[in-house]
């Protein structure tokens, strides 16, 4: 069990149950979040999916591939230190996730 925590840039929260497994972008896609569109699916070729993660939960994941870093520079929003492709973050069991939806992804 995992829940996913999504935050507008207003502010507004919006909470999803995660299945394990899963990514964070395909999470928001099935329960409807605003702003994360994943166009691409999650093949890396569009930075649709681009969130901010919670800085203290950045040591969850692996940090970004190669790949994942090239394509954060095309994102719509400028990148940040704390910038990932939400295709690349897969829910983990017990691992509660915390992002923040860039303004100009709305
Ligand atoms: Fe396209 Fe993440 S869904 S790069």
């Amino acid at each position: 069990m995992t829940k996913v925590f999504y935050e507008q840039p207003d502010g507004v929260e919006k909470v999803v149950d995660g299945v394990v497994g899963e990514s964070v972008m395909s999470t928001a896609v099935k329960n409807g979040v605003r702003g994360i569109v994943g166009q691409c699916g999650g093949v890396l070729s569009c930075a649709t999916c681009h969130v901010f993660l919670a800085t203290d939960e950045l040591s969850n994941f692996d940090p970004p591939s190669e790949d994942e870093d090239e394509m954060l520079d095309c994102a719509a929003t400028d990148r940040e230190d704390n910038s990932r492709l939400s295709c690349q973050l897969q829910l983990r069991d017990g691992v509660d996730v915390h992002v923040t939806i860039p303004a100009e992804q709305l």
